[in-house]
């Protein structure tokens, strides 16, 4: 099978790594990629947000499939024109996409199919959504609807909190995203990942994961992108995991199929485990970057035809083996992220990696033949291990081998885990 990978994070390198290993494939190419993933697969220099240009090189390369990493171009429609050309894609429509490209979308679908989530209500003025908050009182979430990279959520402990960041969407601080406001009940609990995929009519679990979003040890200091993530997710029991698929995604499966959007893609349920049970935070549409960099690792099965019986509505005769040794992941950061940092700075050298044990690439580059560091998060450690403490472990004997004088990171990933495990 030839096919073609979108993205050029450390969640797309994890899976040309995955998809490099299938006795299926003969060719992959990935547009744009990075020096990771050219290690697996051959970069084609295709502008991956022109959906014009994605469906022409599949046909002057009669590639058979299509698998979309990163969101961006998912609500940009490149699935839809593709499979509109006969292409197989794994990734969602754009109108499924709205999952994740519109809070209020994806809140509605949930009071329609009874999906257990924070009571909410939205708006497109600044006095009534004020005027719920006050009514409501704190703790409560603000949240602007479409996508904000990650910035758009203020979790309020005080009203005047939440009437500030109500201001701050309706003012234009997150641009269109920001147009329209949901404001949404404050859960309180233990959050969680979960990975699933739907073909529109199947669904098939695959794992759960947490991250840390904060910049800072102790979870502390500004949000970002994630700074490292562990699967499985201790608080995801089989109870909860059963719970999940019949009372969340099952539903939303429906539910989404119903309204004239059949899901077919990879649900990334964010959860809050709370006194009663899973409750939807939100939906993402792709792999969680770094969380699929975990997922990965743990994945014993062929991962090209589970993502292909995706695409073609055939989830029903495929099934996921993982170990069930934790695996754990350590992004490295150029200092200053997630503010302002300095770009091309030298990566004199990764370290091998063993076995059960691998270095993503995120943010890197070649730059007259050597590696640079580009963007802000540029390095995924990942190690597996008997325990996540034992993952941890390796991961960090791993990352302190690479030698890059710009890059930080946490030292304290997967804390909340090992301190289960230490209990
Ligand atoms: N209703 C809620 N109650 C408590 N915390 C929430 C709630 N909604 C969101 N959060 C917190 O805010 C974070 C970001 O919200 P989310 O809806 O996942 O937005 P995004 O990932 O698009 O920024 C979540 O990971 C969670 O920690
Ligand atoms: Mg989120």
């Amino acid at each position: 099978m030839k096919v073609l990978l979108i993205g050029s994070g450390g969640r797309e390198h994890a899976l040309a790594w995955k998809l490099a290993q299938s006795p299926e494939l003969t060719t992959l190419y990935a547009a744009p990629g990075n020096p990771g993933i050219a290690e697996h697969a051959t970069l084609v220099p295709v502008n991956t947000e022109d959906n014009d240009a994605v469906v022409s090189f599949c046909k002057d390369n009669a590639i058979d499939f299509v698998v979309v990493g990163p969101e961006a171009p998912l609500v940009a429609g490149v699935a839809d024109r593709l499979r509109a050309e006969g292409f197989a894609v794994f990734g969602p429509s754009a109108a499924a996409a709205q999952l994740e490209g519109s809070k209020g979308f994806t809140k509605d679908i949930c009071a329609r199919y009874d999906i257990p989530t924070g009571a909410y209500q939205r708006f497109n003025n600044a006095p009534k959504a004020k005027a719920y908050i006050r009514e409501q009182g704190a703790p409560i979430v603000v949240k602007a609807d479409g996508l904000a990279a990650g910035k758009g959520v203020t979790v309020a402990m005080t009203v005047d909190e939440a009437l500030a960041a109500v201001d701050d969407c309706f003012e234009g601080a997150f641009g269109a995203a920001g147009a329209e406001v949901v404001v949404e009940a404050y859960l309180d609990g233990e959050e969680a990942s979960f990975f699933c995929l739907s073909d529109g009519k199947h669904a098939l679990a695959l794992a759960t994961a947490q991250d840390h979003k904060r910049v800072g040890e102790g979870d502390t200091g500004p949000n970002t992108g994630g700074m490292g993530a562990y699967s499985p997710a201790p608080v995801m029991t089989p109870e909860m995991v059963e719970r999940t698929m019949k009372e969340i995604i099952e539903p939303t499966m429906r539910g989404m199929a119903e309204s004239g959007y059949p899901f077919s893609g990879v649900f990334f349920a964010g959860l809050m485990i709370t006194r009663k049970g899973p409750e939807l935070i939100e939906y993402n549409v792709r792999f969680g970057d770094p969380e699929c960099q975990v997922l990965m690792m743990r994945l014993k099965s062929d991962l090209l035809p589970i993502l292909y019986a995706t695409a073609t509505g055939t989830l029903d005769k495929v099934t996921a083996e993982w170990s069930d040794d934790p695996a754990l992941t350590v992004v490295m950061a150029s200092k200053g992220y997630p503010g302002s940092y300095d770009k091309n700075t030298p990566i004199k050298s990764i370290p091998e990696a063993g076995k059960g044990a691998k270095v993503f690439h995120a943010g890197t580059a070649l730059k007259d033949g050597a590696l640079v560091a580009t963007g802000g998060r540029v390095l995924n450690v990942t190690a597996t291990g008997k325990t996540v403490g034992e993952a941890q472990a390796r991961a960090y004997v791993l990352l302190d081998k690479v030698e890059w004088g710009n890059g930080f990171c946490r030292r304290d990933i997967g804390w909340q885990a090992i301190k289960r495990e230490k209990a």
